[in-house]
Formats: C-alpha cells, structure tokens, sequence
C-alpha cells in the first residue's frame, strides 16, 4: 500500500478504538513519539525512587519504613514495564539509559527537587503519586497496546502510592503543632512543582497536537492538571491543610476551581537541567548503573548457560 493508504488507514484504525501494536504498521513520527513519551515516563518512575528512598532509613516506625519499602520497589518495577513497553518500539535499553545519561531524554521535573523532612514522604506520595495516577489512568486508554496495558497495571499500585502519602499527611497534620506546621510547609514546597508534572499549558505545547490525533493522550495537559487541583484541594481541606495558591477558589458557574498561575520559568529552569537536585539525580544514577554491571553479566551469562543447556538437551 502507498504510505498515503497506510496512513489514513492506520488513522480509521486509531479512530476505531482499536490498539496499535508493536508488529502493526506504524508512522515514523508516531514511534517517535511513543519512545519519546514512555522513555521519559520510565526514567522518571526510576529517577523517582531517589528522592523517597533518602527516607528509608530515617523513617519514623518499622511499619512506616516497611511501607515505603514497598512503594518505592512497586516505582522500580513500573521503570521495568515502561522500559519494555518502549523497548518494543524498537529501541535498546542501552540506548534509553545513555539517552537518560547524556541528558537527551527527560524524566519528570518535580523530582529534581529535595526530599527535607518525613513530611515531604507525605506530600509526595499524595501529591506526586495522586498527579502521576490522574495522569495515568486516562493513559490506559492510549493507542499504543504494551503503553495502555502496562498502565493499568501501574494504576492498580499507584493507587496504594498515593493513600499511603495522604495518611502521612493526615497523621501529622492532626499530630503536634510542630508536625502540622512540618505537613503545611511540605504542601507548600511540593505543590507547585507537582502541577508541573502535567507539563506546560496546551497552548505551550508542541507534542499535544500529534498526541490527541494519534490518541497517545486521552485528554491534554490543562485537562488531567484540572481535575487534579479540583480533587485535591478538597483532600487538603478534609485535613486541615490549606493549599498554597491564594487565588483557589471554587467557581460555581464552572465547577471547578479557579487557581493561579504556575512560575513556568522556574518551571523551564528545573526542565533544562537548573534544578535544585538535577545533578545529584543523574549522578547517583550512573553510579548505581555502573556498580551494578557485574549482576547484568551475571544474569547474561547465567541466561546464555541456561540456553546453552536447552539447546544441547
Ligand atoms: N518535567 C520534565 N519535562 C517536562 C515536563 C515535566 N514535568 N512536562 C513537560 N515536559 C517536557 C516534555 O517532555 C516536552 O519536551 P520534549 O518534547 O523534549 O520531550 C516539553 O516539556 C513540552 O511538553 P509537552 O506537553 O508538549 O510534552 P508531552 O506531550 O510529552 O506531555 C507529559 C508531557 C504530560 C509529561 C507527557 O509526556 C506524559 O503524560 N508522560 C507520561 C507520564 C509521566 O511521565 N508522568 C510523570 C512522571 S511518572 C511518576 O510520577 C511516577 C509516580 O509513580 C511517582
């Protein structure tokens, strides 16, 4: 078929609801994009585990420590999935981590900041988990197959992700006075960063276009980043804590609430490489990525005895 056929017919096909597999024709741009997209997403389910994982050892009871344990190797295990969810686009691992290491692929911005205080495990379980699950729920409907299905996998975690950050929040901020202050201050720090995590306003954007013609996004940035704020200044409410933005307010003929504006230059800032902890992040990555070179060979060179073995047998 002409790659005019192709096209429209692989658009009917997206149009039709019907997924986009890895052995399906597909334009180039389209796999560009995917691996773009998912490529980013994994780095920062792996980038993410940095700043939670400072706290292990400082946290405030066994079953607080055994909790975060858990959420931070469920992070670990959603890198595993998006890695090979764009690894069927045709791209390495090798080549997505150097991408990752020579800074030409992203990973979330909100994770180039620091971690202070057990509080901050509060706020970002339930405001960096809580955008990641608004985000990644309408991400299940993605035209991509491996994209979609490894979503709702994810989304089954995140969820526990997210109610384990809220009940830190909840526990502190009806604690001492000294442990609600800490909850607020936490809430202040994170909460601006954490709307960027929907990325710039559509308007901003040069991957929304393509990415709702090809159903990659489901719904745009300013969309998800909505009903994030309309469900979690609810949520801060409820605990008694007050959201850091003195223009929220409810607007009835809307339904939602009105907000104010993000500093999307400090925003470009952390994006490009300026960020509080962006250095530290990539640093620690490599490090950990070179010192566990010798379990990589280890388990290729078991697999390849493993093959070998059959092949003979
Ligand atoms: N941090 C870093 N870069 C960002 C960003 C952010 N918060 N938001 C946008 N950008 C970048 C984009 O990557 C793009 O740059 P590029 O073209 O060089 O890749 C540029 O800014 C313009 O943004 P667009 O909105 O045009 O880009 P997208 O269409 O890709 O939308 C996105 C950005 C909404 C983040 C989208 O890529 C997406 O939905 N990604 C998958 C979800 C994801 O990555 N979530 C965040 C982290 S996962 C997480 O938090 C896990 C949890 O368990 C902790």
């Amino acid at each position: 078929m002409e790659d005019v056929e192709r096209l429209e017919a692989f658009q009917a096909k997206i149009d039709r609801e019907e997924k986009i597999e890895p052995k399906d024709w597909m334009p180039a741009e389209y796999r560009k994009h995917l691996i773009r997209q998912i490529s980013q997403h994994a780095h920062s389910e792996v980038i993410g585990m940095q700043p939670e994982g400072n706290w292990i050892t400082r946290a405030p009871s066994l079953r607080a420590k055994v909790v975060l344990l858990a959420k931070i190797q469920d992070e670990a295990g959603h890198g595993l999935y998006l890695y090979c969810a764009a690894e069927t686009l045709g791209i390495s691992r090798e080549e997505l981590l150097e991408q990752l290491h020579s800074g030409k692929a992203k990973y979330s911005s909100i994770f180039n900041y620091p971690t202070l205080n057990w509080a901050d495990m509060g706020a970002v379980g339930w405001l960096v988990d809580g955008a990641a699950i608004v985000n990644q729920v309408s991400l299940q409907r993605t035209s991509f197959g491996p994209y979609s299905r490894g979503m709702v996998r994810i989304c089954k975690e995140e969820s526990f992700h997210q109610r384990q950050g809220y009940e830190i929040m909840a526990t502190m901020a009806k604690g001492t006075p000294e442990q609600k202050r800490m909850a607020q201050e936490a809430l202040d720090r994170i909460w601006w960063p954490a709307l960027g995590m929907f990325g710039p306003h559509d308007k901003d954007s040069p991957n929304t276009g393509n990415a709702m013609k090809w159903k990659i996004k489901r719904e745009t940035n300013d969309e998800l980043r909505q009903k994030f704020i309309d469900k979690t200044v609810q949520q801060a409410e409820v605990i008694g804590l007050t959201v850091p933005d003195p223009d929220m307010k409810w607007n009835e003929d809307k339904g939602q609430y009105d907000h104010g504006e993000i500093d999307w230059e400090e925003f470009m800032n952390v994006v490009r490489g300026k960020g509080p902890c962006n250095a530290q992040r990539l640093e620690h990555h490599k490090k950990a990525h070179d010192e566990g070179r010798w379990v990589r060979d280890a388990a290729t060179a078991y697999a390849k005895k493993q093959q070998s073995k059959k092949q003979v047998a």
